[in-house]
């Protein structure tokens, strides 16, 4: 009988036989998948050899460092590497407003980074690099249909010359690639990792860098995380989050006039996605229940001063897409 308790298992029998004491690296993201990659390292191997590395870009949802390295640790990390690059990502996008533009230059300056800190680690040459491929991923890009799952993973992993001198090399572990993703989410629950990122819907690897139209500024990041922040907590508060397959919200360049008093007032406008959808190729719109939409849309002009105006994309994929870049 197949159990979540014997693959455990499976996975440390095997690690223990290919990687023996070897570091191994797993760079995190912040989602599920790497997450629950990560715990099952942890759980599988010796802590000492698991080291862990997480960027914040910067470019990241409301407390999302805190909460990934809380549960690591949690969990057992001794070596979770927290590289603050914030400065470094802001000053790559500056003035660029293109999206494949601001694409380009977050991924290059990704890999940079990579590279550099993972050469500071000082690891051994015979180290294995882990990554939190699952099942679907190797069907996908097997079979050729699948350029959006090599597209979507791509930011991390698959242009990475670091990830390819590894493959090289033979030394790529990928503990999670007999799994799908509600077999990662149950193994996440067992390994004891937080409801909340076990549930969590996807995010692009880019971050908010896409959710925020033109050009990303530091204040446009903080003001587009706090009203992100509050539609999430709102939808979870309102049992609405497991409905969905993926809600965020975006940041329009443009201001809109508005009251404040009997002034007129110039403030953001904000729009807010929600959308069912089997694996991201096609989405249909949530068919938000009206009176949440109206609250959740009070709640966040009254919490971000900044944002003047709210509304709602009510646009399925195709013609459109899921994120607005
Ligand atoms: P679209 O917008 O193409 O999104 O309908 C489909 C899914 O892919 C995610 N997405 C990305 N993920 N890098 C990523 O890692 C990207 O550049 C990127 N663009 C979109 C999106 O969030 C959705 O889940």
């Amino acid at each position: 009988e197949w159990t979540m308790e014997r693959y455990i298992e499976e996975v440390r029998a095997n690690l223990a036989q290919r990687v023996g004491r070897n570091p191994v690296l797993l760079l995190i993201s912040g989602g599920v998948d790497s997450t629950v990659a990560g715990a099952l390292l942890l759980k599988t191997l010796d802590p000492d050899q698991v080291h862990l590395m997480y960027m914040d870009t910067g470019l990241m949802r409301k407390k999302e460092t805190e909460i990934v390295s809380a549960n690591l640790n949690r969990l057992g990390a001794k070596h979770l590497h927290i590289i603050h690059c914030e400065k470094d990502f802001l000053s790559a996008l500056s003035g660029l407003t293109d999206p494949e533009e601001k694409r380009r230059a977050i991924g290059d300056l990704f890999i940079r980074i990579q590279e550099r800190e993972v050469g500071r680690l000082g690891l051994p040459e015979t180290y294995f690099l882990a990554q939190g491929t699952l099942y679907t991923d190797l069907i996908e890009s097997g079979k050729g249909v699948g350029k959006k799952a090599h597209v979507i993973k791509s930011h991390h992993n698959v242009r990475s010359p670091l990830v390819e001198a590894k493959r090289n090399a033979g030394r790529i572990i990928e503990p999670l690639d007999r799994l799908y993703k509600d077999e990662v989410r149950a193994l996440g629950r067992i390994l004891g990792i937080d409801e909340d990122i076990v549930m969590r819907h996807p995010f692009p690897g880019p971050g908010l860098a896409v959710r925020i139209l033109g050009e990303v500024t530091r204040e446009k990041c903080d003001i587009l995380r706090e009203a992100d922040d509050i539609y999430i907590r709102e939808l979870k508060r309102r049992g609405l989050y497991d409905q969905i397959w993926q809600a965020f919200a975006v940041l329009l360049p443009i201001r809109s006039v508005g009251v404040a008093g009997d002034v007129r007032k110039y403030g953001w406008v904000l729009a807010l996605r929600a959308i069912v959808s089997e694996d991201g190729m096609t989405a249909d719109v949530y068919p938000f229940p009206m009176k949440d939409l109206l609250e959740i849309s009070t709640l966040i002009t009254n919490t971000v001063k900044d944002i003047g105006r709210v509304t709602y994309d009510i646009s399925s994929k195709p013609p459109a897409t899921i994120e607005w870049e």
